[in-house]
């Protein structure tokens, strides 16, 4: 919730209370394939936020009445740990928990071809264990890579992340803080590939000015997020590769097995007897 922009949460030479600049991501790493029962999931660190996504399906869908006859229902779970927060939060889903699943299964449903599967359900459980601000664009960012990951068809990911405005400065990617005591928060999920907004909110007062920098700052930061993205879904498969090729094992010696000694068959030729010739009887007088 946007806060009213007192508490100076930027120095004069644009740095931030946790030491980046206003057009900066804080670090992110994203791991696939963390929930092994799944059919598809993904773990998204940015920050101090710590989400797991977890896709099951398309699957049946009970109570079957619910099921859309021409298309996929995409159904996501949005839930804060207990732990997550400082306060520890109730474990009964709230209102807040409903509108981000609401928001994140509907940006989700713009680029997934849910029109392969009619009459079922693609369940995405996204779980936070830590939270630090920006939490539903994390999660969206998760969900989309786990989708994947369940090869399920999209037309492009959403990557997803928040602009918003602190001492009247637009900055992207808040943490909590800047989420709490900042003046604005405009979350956005942004598919790259097809150059659209699947998600868009706000929250404080924007200036037309503030609202174009503020969208056109998340729209960079999402290019940023999508290759981050992108880099994980091929470090999975370089992964299986490594694992799938045998490597090629060094020979082994070869015994030493000594020549055997094989005897040249010995050709008896037996040479033709040829009759001497007998003495003429002209020699025979010579010798007389
Ligand atoms: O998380 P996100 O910014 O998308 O949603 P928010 O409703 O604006 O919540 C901002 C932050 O408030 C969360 O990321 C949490 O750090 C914190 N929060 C909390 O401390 N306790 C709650 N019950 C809900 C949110």
């Amino acid at each position: 919730m946007a806060g009213d922009g007192t508490v100076k949460l930027i120095d004069e030479k644009g740095i931030r209370l946790d030491g980046r600049k206003a057009d900066e991501l804080r670090p992110v790493s994203i791991k696939i394939g963390v929930i092994k029962n799944a059919n598809g999931s993904a773990e998204i660190r940015m920050g101090k936020n710590i989400i797991i996504a977890a896709v099951y399906g398309p699957r049946e869908l009970h109570p079957k009445h619910r099921a859309l006859a021409d298309r996929a229902l995409i159904q996501c779970f949005y839930r804060m740990s207990t732990f997550s927060v400082n306060d520890r939060k109730s474990p009964a889903p709230s209102r807040r928990e409903k509108e981000i699943s609401m928001v994140i299964s509907n940006s989700l449903s713009s680029v997934v071809l849910t029109e392969k599967y009619p009459r079922t359900t693609i369940d995405v459980y996204l779980q936070v264990l830590q939270a630090d601000g920006g939490t539903r664009t994390a999660s969206l960012t998760a969900a989309s890579v786990a989708l994947a990951d369940a090869g399920i068809p999209m037309k492009g990911l959403i990557a997803s992340v928040a602009a918003g405005l602190i001492n009247d400065q637009v900055v992207l990617d808040l943490f909590d803080i800047e989420d709490q005591k900042g003046s604005g928060d405009l979350p956005l999920g942004y598919c790259p590939v097809l150059d659209e907004i699947s998600l868009l909110q706000l929250d404080g007062v924007f200036t037309v000015k503030q609202f174009e920098d503020s969208l056109n700052i998340a729209i960079k930061g999402a290019k940023d997020l999508y290759e981050i993205q992108r880099d994980a879904l091929k470090q999975k498969y370089t992964d299986i590769r490594a694992e799938v090729e045998v490597p090629e094992k060094p020979k082994a010696e070869e015994p030493k097995v000594e020549p055997k000694v094989v005897p040249k068959p010995v050709l008896k030729v037996e040479k033709p007897k040829t009759e001497e010739p007998k003495p003429s009887e002209d020699d025979k007088r010579e010798v007389e």
